[in-house]
């Protein structure tokens, strides 16, 4: 693990979208894990300025989601497909049909996580996965407990995440989803570069077990010291319990 602490979430996803930018531009056919949350966005920002102040090419790239919310259309406010049309691929030169986001209102959900699993081993495998964490130390939706050899599936949300989540749904629980599907760590873990993002005080407690404590299913993002290449961007508050 490297571990990279800036003083700010803007400085460290700046130095992040480094890593991103220089990838697509050694490798046109890159594949990109993204993530949603508050977390990415100001990486996406600098993407986006990238794209248009220094042409930063997504013409070939291909990208794959965490994970999405059972039940909400596409065009629904909070599903994670209009995030990221919204916060990225409408603002860059990506083509739509090259966006990958799991289908939340499929009518069979473990066919589509399997269609979703071989797009990705179709697509070459992710070069580069970026991800946010929960507060319960959850990496895309794999709640804790959530096996590390897991693939694309259906969950059921913890407690925590529901209420943490709220704040997107007019802060009312009773109306953010509680099944989602997401990608498995085991999907995470065969990413060749995995690229965590977290910011404030409230990620400390996570980021310090994940970094520092064992390697156990009740800490997903435990297992990334078992990754060969992963890189965490952290503000110095998230780092503050290191
Ligand atoms: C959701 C997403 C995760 C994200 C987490 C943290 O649960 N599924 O991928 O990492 O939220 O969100 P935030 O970045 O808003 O703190």
């Amino acid at each position: 693990m490297e571990i990279i602490i800036k003083e700010n979430g803007q400085v460290a996803s700046e130095a992040a979208a480094r890593v991103v930018a220089r990838l697509v531009r050694e490798k046109p056919h890159a594949v990109l894990g993204l993530a949603t949350g508050s977390t990415p966005l100001m990486l996406y920002k600098e993407l986006i300025r990238l794209h248009r102040e220094e042409g930063l090419d997504f013409s070939q790239v291909t990208t794959f989601n965490l994970d999405e919310y059972i039940g909400l259309p596409a065009d629904h406010e909070q599903s994670y497909r209009r995030f990221m049309n919204e916060s990225l691929f409408k603002r860059i030169n990506i083509k739509m049909e090259n966006t990958h986001v799991p289908d939340g209102m499929a009518a069979d959900v473990p066919a589509a996580c399997a269609a979703y699993e071989q797009a990705i081993v179709e697509a070459g495998g992710i070069d580069l996965q970026v991800l946010g964490i929960g507060s319960d130390g959850h990496v895309g939706f794999n709640e804790p407990t959530s096996s590390f050899a897991s693939r694309t599936r259906i969950k059921t949300l913890t407690r925590q995440t529901v209420a943490d989540n709220a704040r997107f749904f007019c802060g009312d629980e009773c109306r953010v989803p509680k099944h989602c599907i997401t990608m498995g760590i085991g999907t995470i873990m065969d990413a060749r570069m995995n690229l965590l993002l977290a910011f404030g005080e409230g990620k400390a407690g996570a980021i310090a077990a994940t970094v520092e404590g064992g390697v156990a299913a009740i800490m997903p993002a435990s297992i990334l010291q078992h990754h060969p290449c992963a890189k965490f961007f952290i503000d110095e508050a998230a780092a503050s319990k290191l």
